[in-house]
């Protein structure tokens, strides 16, 4: 695939597709920016009284010129919506043009130069707004045109991939920024579908141990150092949430541990990332109903997106020393299978009460986030599909975030609007906390129904007291049932963005925790 920024001339576009991005009522058209043998039909369009076309967000129309047929000069120009111009920000940009890359998977359009709309994106600093704006329209596209086919057989396990996209930029624009933003987009879609791919994936060929095999060659492929503890020596590494949670299934556990040094980092105390990886949760012996299990396949969507993230530094060259920790484990029942009230006891000494084999989550974190003392981190950041109550609270548009830090918390809610990976904060206050306290043990691994995502949160924070943290619970938007224009039916990839980008810009010196 290749991406490229070139200066918009009409008379000199190079592929036989345009995609045109239109706000409403074509508002900010250029007349003078319409593609030779176009100027009748978008004038037919441009009359508000003929057109069945209005610009709405994710609205679509192709149209073909029969000049462009017998000239060098395209033939198909596909209209896309991207809305209210009040409303265009990243999002609806990165929607437009995933609806365009949708369509372009469908008729298999593999090469288009595409054209987004003049005028300035409310909200964005002007220094970055062509970095952000180009970078948006490449992720909606590549991310658009997402397909997990593997798994089909025939015609339609054939994967469709971009040859030539070319993002036109008007004279006057800051074309290095622009290249910046494209070169950008290129590694965040495609770690986007790595992790996507990861998470798709049934979990009878994503079991522990398949996914340290893959875990293995990606790091090879991105250059990253890779560890894994297993077997014995998880014992040795007082790993007993891992252990526990693991032991129920034939298919043995491990702790993945991924690190990115790059020739000059920038902050002295390293990022780590840590992504719960439960390759598939059944819940336990506290069983899961039938109905949506199969969905469990998705509940190592924070270890993907870890491994991706780590994958995309490397591939961007980031100046950040990033560390990834992904607990792997299957949580089966089995006679060899934690029973409810078992109690084990962490590496940091703390004993916890396990009375719901299915709160597996936390435990394994635990270790993560014990273990990650060792770096002396600057930060730390976990992702999981940790709890349902999340999903009750703030449904499947928005993650929650919690942890000990206000300024880390801030920062990844603002960079969470730039990515289109939105979270928002939810309290961790101190009566939280004490709902964890154990009656057998020090702390226990469930309380009541009221408050799950908290309480999951307040549990983990035992564990991460040395250290800023956050936590984001990616229970609601780890996978979608309905498609939406970037996102295909099934895994999102989400967050793997957004820490890729958290870490770029603690490595850009961008942000300073
Ligand atoms: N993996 C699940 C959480 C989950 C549920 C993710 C639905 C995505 C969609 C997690 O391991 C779990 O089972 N959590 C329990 C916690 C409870 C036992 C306190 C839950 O949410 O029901
Ligand atoms: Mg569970
Ligand atoms: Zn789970």
């Amino acid at each position: 695939m290749k991406i490229a920024v070139n200066m918009l001339q009409p008379e000199k576009l190079k592929t036989k597709t345009i995609i045109m991005g239109v706000l409403n009522n074509f508002e900010n058209l250029n007349k003078s920016e319409i593609p030779p043998g176009f100027e009748k039909q978008l004038e037919i369009l441009l009359d508000s009284k003929n057109s069945d076309f209005k610009g709405k967000l994710n609205e679509i129309m192709v149209l073909y010129s029969s000049m462009g047929i017998k000239t060098k000069h395209p033939y198909r120009l596909i209209l896309v919506g991207l809305g209210d111009p009040q409303d265009l920000f990243l999002e609806s940009i990165r929607e437009g043009c995933g609806t365009a890359g949708n369509l372009c998977n469908d008729k298999n359009i593999d090469s288009i130069g595409i054209i987004i709309p003049a005028g300035r994106i409310t909200r964005l600093p002007r220094k970055e707004e062509l970095f952000l704006v180009s970078s948006a329209v490449v992720e909606g596209l590549i991310l658009g045109a997402y397909r997990f086919n593997k798994y089909k057989s025939g015609k339609d396990k054939s994967d469709f991939k971009f040859e030539n996209i070319i993002v036109y930029a008007r004279s006057g624009s800051d074309i290095p920024s622009m290249r910046k933003g494209i070169n950008y987009a290129d590694v965040s879609s495609e770690i986007t579908a790595v992790a996507r791919d990861l998470s798709n994936t049934p979990s009878n060929d994503l079991t522990p141990g398949e996914l340290v095999k893959r875990a293995r060659s990606i790091a090879r492929k991105y250059g990253l150092k890779i560890k894994v503890i297993t077997g014995d020596s998880l014992e040795q590494n007082q790993m007993s949430g891992i252990i526990a949670v693991g032991k129920g299934s034939s298919n043995p556990p491990s702790m993945i541990i991924l690190e990115y040094v790059p020739k000059r980092a920038r902050n002295p105390k390293p990022v780590v990332f840590v992504g719960k990886a439960v390759t598939f949760d059944s819940g336990g012996i506290s069983l899961k109903p039938g109905a949506n299990m199969a969905l469990m396949k998705h509940d190592m969507s924070g270890g993907a997106a870890v491994i991706a993230s780590l994958a995309g530094l490397a591939k961007l060259g980031a100046p950040v020393h990033a560390v990834g920790l992904i607990p792997a484990v299957e949580n089966l029942p089995s006679g060899t299978a934690t029973r409810p009230g078992d109690v084990i006891t962490s590496k940091t000494g703390k004993s916890i009460e396990i009375l719901n084999t299915d709160a597996e989550g936390r435990l394994i974190l635990a270790d993560a986030l014990a273990y990650a003392n060792r770096y002396e981190p600057g930060i730390v950041v976990d992702v999981a599909t940790l709890t349902g109550a999340c999903v009750v609270a703030l449904g499947t548009h928005t993650a929650g975030l919690m942890g000990n830090n206000e300024k880390l918390l801030d920062a990844i809610v603002k960079l969470s609007e730039q990515t289109g990976e939105r979270v928002w904060k939810l309290p961790l206050w101190k009566p939280y906390r004490n709902e964890m306290t154990g009656d057998t043990a020090d702390i226990k691994n469930v309380s009541g129904r009221e408050g799950g995502a908290i309480t999951a949160a307040a549990f983990l924070l035992e564990f991460a007291e040395k250290y800023k943290w956050a936590h984001i619970d990616i229970a609601g938007m780890a996978w979608t049932e309905k498609p939406a224009p970037y996102k295909p039916k099934g895994a999102t990839g989400f967050s793997a963005r957004l820490l890729m980008a958290l870490g770029n810009n603690i490595g850009e010196q961008k942000l300073k925790l």
